[in-house]
């Protein structure tokens, strides 16, 4: 018995078809319910696979997730640290992939600041390469996540109508998300500052007031601005406003949240900052499905690396 990582990456929502997003998450499910049940449900190969998490950017969800959906899974996990590597000699991200592949690492965690990095070296691998996030296009593992928890407490994703609202220009969430759930059928709500928008043209969704989109949504899903990014938009310095007033105009406050349908939800891909862009009780209150969004990112995890090591 082997481990065939062959052309199994997961670097874009673009890349995957329909019916390959609901058997990851059909995967995802099936774990989520064996770990409420206290069971992993998965054999152990007696040649435990190998991943390596490599994060070049801040983390503590994905990162974290990631190395307990695989311990989970039965596999050994490296944690890279780039301050105390070979990149600090000048060793470039291709060489350590293929260092770590030369030693039996199976599947490649990544997150980074490029857009393209993980792409432009795929075809050059064996190994599997798990973008965890990259540059402001790309976080497929967070919108598969989060399809799971829309799932889940819906029962279906197509015809519902999900309002992203925030920095949507900076947010590789929400890109990835637009792509994810316009595949899936749900209809898109975008909302937030005019100057942290995407072009209309660029997302091909409705663009609407804050007050509308939280009036409509079936998921009201807010956005944290990227203020890490913000340095690298010279068109981006005009963008100053305080805390109170970004949560007074911006934010889904007490008083907008009474504006939602009885039995729309509240979603974050965290980190959130309470009292901004969300005000601090609703994040744990009956609404919120915020940290379901954290549990269900084991198991979408958990289905993503099984996807990448299928055992032979
Ligand atoms: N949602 C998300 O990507 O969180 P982390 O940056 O903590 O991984």
């Amino acid at each position: 018995m082997g481990i065939t990582t062959i052309n199994k990456h997961l670097i874009s929502i673009k890349d995957l078809e329909k019916i390959e997003i609901e058997s990851i998450l059909d995967r995802a499910s099936f774990f989520a319910s064996s770990l409420e049940r206290g069971v992993c449900g998965y054999n152990i190969d007696q040649l435990n696979p190998v991943i390596c998490n490599l994060f070049f950017e801040p983390s503590t969800r994905t990162r974290f997730s990631f190395e307990v959906a695989a311990k989970k899974l039965g596999y050994h996990v490296l944690n890279f640290d780039s301050s105390k590597s070979s990149t600090q000699k000048g060793e470039t991200f291709y060489d350590t992939i293929k260092t770590l592949e030369a030693m039996g690492v199976n599947a490649a965690i990544i997150r980074c600041t490029e857009e393209n990095l993980i792409q432009e070296i795929a075809d050059r691998v064996e190994l599997s390469l798990i973008n965890a996030g990259s540059g402001t296009k790309e976080h497929p593992s967070q919108a598969l996540l989060d399809l799971l928890t829309i799932r889940e407490h819906f029962g279906k994703i197509e015809g519902l109508k999900i309002a992203i609202i925030g920095d949507i220009k900076h947010s590789r969430v929400a890109s990835s998300n637009i792509s994810a759930l316009n595949k899936m059928g749900a209809e898109l709500l975008l909302s937030g500052p005019e100057s942290l928008q995407l072009d209309t043209k660029e997302s091909n969704c409705n663009q609407v007031d804050i007050d509308t989109a939280i009036k409509e949504a079936d998921v009201v899903m807010m956005l944290r601005v990227q203020k890490e990014r913000l340095g690298s938009y010279p068109d981006m310095d005009t963008f100053k406003i305080n805390s109170d007033d970004y949560h007074k105009e911006y934010g889904l406050t007490l008083d907008r949240a009474n504006l939602m349908q009885k039995h729309a939800m509240i979603m974050h891909p965290a980190p959130f900052n309470r009292g901004i862009e969300i005000d601090g009780e609703l994040v744990e209150g009956p609404r919120s499905l915020i940290y379901k969004q954290v549990s269900n990112g084991v198991a979408t995890r958990m289905a993503i690396l099984e996807r990448a090591l299928k055992q032979l």
